[in-house]
């Protein structure tokens, strides 16, 4: 059934009630009206907007909501609260309610949290001054996003990313000084045609800075902008660079043509050693090699048996005398079996050449996941829509919350079995380097360490400190991890504000506070991984509890249960 057009409710009850009460009515009537039909009750968007206004500051201290005008009615345009001492996080999503706001200046307070990219597709902002407050996270404008801000000012805070500048094809006036913004110069930079101030000072951009540049925004627009940031001619860059472009251009499609030639040799002369072996096994197994050989493959078979699911093995070649050790070797490897380690399907050793066959990983390894294929691509992804109402497994492909506890849990099994030696050895099998582009993933984003047995010298100790930055990189979605970006990231979480530097891409979407603790709990166990010293670490199988106490329910759900 329809509703009657608001105001004739109002004016039926008004005539019935005006003789009793009739201003506080009148007073409730308006609010209940403006809540639910704020949009079509539009003859006095002002009240509506008010109530707006104190929903957006309800979580922040310091705020007086303005003192009502009765007779004003045009909506609210301008928000300017410099210097209030406002403390605490605004609701952007709500304050992005206020359809007419044009100038919004909350510089010079203590506000925190991070803007969700949702914010940005507000319908009339054109001036934005957050300058000195504490927010922090991705600063992302997504497509179809307002292309209406004339300035931003943002600086002085503790935003770590921005992305989608180019399409603020309007803005005059850009301040990104004094955050810890990551980015590349001058791609992530707006339009420069329209742009008369711009300053990037103190951040962590690399990238390079021309002449045209410098001269547009003086030197003092550059400050320690980062670390890896190149002043270049723009005459190198200028007239002539469209025939250097193609000319690169084209050194770049010579390549990638020799590039898949090698490929495809490789390929053909991977699958000519595939057929010599499997040839000369034929002929070996033929023969018949005694009591030693049926004793391993029995081993093997029991050993498929438990696993249930390593049937087919590529046969193994039997070793000539100095091989024999490698032989060995690889034997015990891939006798290490478990799902989160990358199997050996066999090994192959003809003469000089060794020949690993391992199981084909559909996804790739982490870092490319992590890093390649990122949910928040501004690029790629609108950010603006619906694009979040996502089903489970898309969303875990998109890397959420879940899905990356899950991977660290499993890299941690991994790293505990191995680290357990299996049962013939007798002692710990080290990995020795393991980075994320040596963690595959599964079609499920099961992760299967691969690479290992290789060490030389590496102790257990050292895994869990490399396992503690595989912690970080997943949480924090950076990569390039060493010590000198260890300590202040450590600091973070040991001063508890480890949530400032989790991955804006998880949390971009509004999390809940338990998500919140368990990610940063996570970050606690990335922490002790990573120790200075090495007695201080936990043992992977300690990691394991560890992992498994911050998601619990998550502890049954994985395959893994053998450590
Ligand atoms: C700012 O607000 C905090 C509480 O939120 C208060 O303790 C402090 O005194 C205020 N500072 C000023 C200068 O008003
Ligand atoms: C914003 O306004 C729309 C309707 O105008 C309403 O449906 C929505 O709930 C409001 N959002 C917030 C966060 O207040
Ligand atoms: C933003 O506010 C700060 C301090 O309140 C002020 O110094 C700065 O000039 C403002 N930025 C713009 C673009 O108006
Ligand atoms: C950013 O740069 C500062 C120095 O300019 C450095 O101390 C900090 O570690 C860098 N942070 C990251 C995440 O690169
Ligand atoms: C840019 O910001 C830095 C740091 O606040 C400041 O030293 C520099 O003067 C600013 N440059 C311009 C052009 O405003």
């Amino acid at each position: 059934m329809p509703l009657p057009p608001p105001c004739s409710i109002f004016t039926k009850i008004l005539k019935h009630k005006m003789h009793s009460k009739p201003l506080p009515l009148l007073l409730t009537l308006l609010s209940l009206i403006s809540l639910s039909h704020s949009s079509s009750f539009s003859s006095c968007p002002y009240q509506s907007d008010l109530r707006v206004l104190s929903l957006a500051f309800a979580s922040v201290s310091n705020f007086c909501p303005p003192i009502p005008a009765p007779s004003r009615c045009d909506p609210i345009q301008s928000v300017l609260l410099p210097s209030e001492n406002l403390t605490g996080s605004v609701s952007w999503m709500v304050l992005r309610n206020l359809s007419a706001l044009r100038s919004l200046d909350l510089s010079g307070n203590a506000l925190q949290g991070s803007i969700p990219g949702r914010f940005w597709s507000h319908p009339a902002l054109a001036h934005v001054n957050l300058s000195s407050n504490r927010l922090g996270g991705a600063l992302r404008f997504g497509a179809a996003q307002s292309k209406i801000i004339l300035s931003l000012d943002v600086s002085a805070n503790r935003f770590t990313a921005v992305s989608g500048l180019s399409r603020l094809a309007r803005l005059e006036y850009l301040d990104l000084s004094r955050n810890s913004i990551v980015g590349v110069l001058p791609d992530d930079l707006p339009p420069l045609s329209g742009l008369r101030f711009l300053n990037v000072s103190h951040n962590n951009f690399s990238g390079r800075v021309d002449d045209m540049l410098l001269k547009k925004f003086g030197r003092s627009a550059f400050i320690k902008a980062g670390i890896n940031i190149k002043f270049v001619d723009s005459a190198a860059s200028s007239p002539s660079s469209s025939v250097i472009r193609n000319a690169q251009r084209k050194t770049i499609r010579k390549r990638s043509a020799r590039l898949s030639l090698i490929i495809g040799l490789g390929f053909v002369a991977l699958v000519g050693i595939l057929l010599f072996c499997m040839l000369c096994a034929v002929r070996r197994s033929k023969k018949g090699k005694g009591k030693e050989r049926k004793d391993v493959e029995e081993a093997e078979r029991k050993e498929a048996e438990t696993e249930g699911r390593w049937a087919a093995e590529a046969d193994w070649a039997e070793p000539e005398n100095d091989a024999a050790a490698a032989a060995a070797a690889f034997r015990e490897l891939a006798r290490l079996r478990h799902p989160n380690l990358l199997p050996l399907l066999g090994y192959c050793i003809s003469g000089p050449n060794k020949l690993l066959l391992y199981e084909y990983m559909e996804r790739g390894d982490l870092h490319q996941w992590l890093h390649e294929l990122p949910p928040g691509r501004p690029d790629v992804e609108d950010w603006s829509g619906d694009t979040w109402e996502l089903g489970d497994e898309r969303r875990a492909t998109l890397g959420d919350w879940p899905t990356r506890h899950r991977i660290a849990l499993g890299v941690a099994r991994g790293l505990a079995f191995l680290h357990q030696g299996w049962a013939g050895s007798g002692r710990a099998v080290v990995h020795g380097h393991v980075v994320p582009s040596n963690v595959l993933l599964a079609e499920d984003l099961e992760p299967r360490i691969a690479d290992f047995g290789k060490s030389s010298g590496a102790t257990p100790e050292d895994d869990v400190y490399s396992f503690g930055v595989v912690v970080m990189e997943l949480l924090t979605g950076r990569a390039g991890w060493d010590e000198c970006s260890l300590g202040p990231a450590r600091g973070m979480v040991r001063e508890g504000r480890g949530l400032e530097v989790v991955d804006p891409r998880l949390t971009t979407d509004g999390v809940s506070p338990e998500t919140e603790k368990e990610m940063v709990e996570c970050l606690r166990v990335g922490y002790l991984c990573t120790a200075q010293s090495p007695e201080k670490r936990p043992t992977m199988q300690q990691v394991v509890g560890l992992l498994k106490d911050v998601r619990p329910a998550s502890a049954t759900s994985s395959s893994a249960s053998s450590c």
